[in-house]
């Protein structure tokens, strides 16, 4: 078997030709702009890369986007009072704090203090609090567990009483995940580091996500036959010639694709759909706010 690729990119430039249109109506009918407001807190270079493709993302959109740059010396109480700022912003109707943050900033007390109607990446308890529960529509569910939901619904598959195996319990990807294929309906399993024996639960997922952050973690042999496998792994490796880096997933993507049915590339899969279901949290907390206004 070889396993057909879920483009992501192309599922990406579909939503955001839906995001473009929808801002557009929304800017006609009230005057009223997205606008997302991302700050970033230090000079990590990836940190930085992000960013800028959050802000390029939001302008290809037709949103407002304004990065916030702040020194990595920067203390807890001066990024509180920029947030504070931001929460307080009628034109800012989405804030991100781009995350690793400098050591002495603690991120749960940034998170927390975020407006959760303007925390478009779902990390406040409120909107985590909305995702245990089940309400996905209230809140905000976080983007790169939305972009892995649509992928898997590109793939025509319907998680309903499939196995879905889940490698990684981050709060950003790995518990948000589980609960979403959870509320679908699928009987899930999350594994991590200390799982006893990963092979033996890998082999019985359906639905198999990849978010571990170390290459080749999932091998060919690990891979139930016709599963569809997710791989959110961003992994930077010297290129075998010195010239740089390049990007490799979680995913041994050569001995997997001969075994799974779906596969996500890397680049080209969940990256793109994260930046995309950012895009889309932040139209509904615009949308929210014109609501509200009017
Ligand atoms: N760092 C890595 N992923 C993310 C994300 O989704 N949001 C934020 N704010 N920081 C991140």
């Amino acid at each position: 078997m070889t396993a057909q690729l879920i483009d992501g990119k192309a599922l990406a430039a579909r939503v955001r030709g839906e995001i473009a249109t929808a801002a557009e109506r929304l800017a006609n009918d009230t005057g009223i702009r997205p606008g997302l407001s991302a700050v970033l807190v230090g000079d990590d270079p990836a940190s930085a890369t992000y960013v800028r493709m959050k802000g390029k993302a939001c302008d290809e959109v037709g949103f407002k986007s304004h990065i916030v740059r702040m020194p990595g010396t920067s203390t807890q109480d001066e990024l509180l009072e920029q947030v504070a700022q931001l929460n307080a912003d009628p034109e800012i109707h989405g804030i991100l704090v781009q995350l690793p943050l400098p050591s002495q900033i603690d991120p749960d007390v940034i998170t927390l203090a975020i407006s959760p109607s303007k925390d478009v990446d779902g990390f406040h308890p409120t909107n985590v609090g909305r995702l245990v529960a089940g309400d996905l529509e209230t809140g905000f569910v976080s983007a790169t567990p939305a972009g892995i939901m649509k992928l898997i619904a590109e793939a025509g598959i319907d998680p309903v009483g499939r196995e879905a195996v889940i490698i990684g319990r981050s709060d950003i990807v790995g518990k948000p995940t589980a609960l979403l294929l959870m509320h679908a309906h699928a009987t899930i399993t999350v594994c991590h580091s200390r799982t006893a024996d990963l092979a033996a639960h890998t082999r019985r997922a359906d639905i198999l996500v990849a978010a571990v952050g170390r290459p080749n973690t999932v091998r060919g042999d690990m891979v139930k036959p016709g599963a569809t496998v997710i791989d959110v792994g961003t992994n930077r490796v010297p290129r075998e010639n010195g010239d740089g880096y390049r990007l490799v997933g979680d995913v041994d993507h050569a001995s997997v694709a001969d075994v799974a049915a779906w596969l996500t590339p890397v680049p080209g899969g969940v990256g793109p759909m994260t930046i995309a279901m950012l895009l889309a949290n932040t139209l509904k907390a615009a949308e929210r706010a014109a609501a509200s206004s009017s």
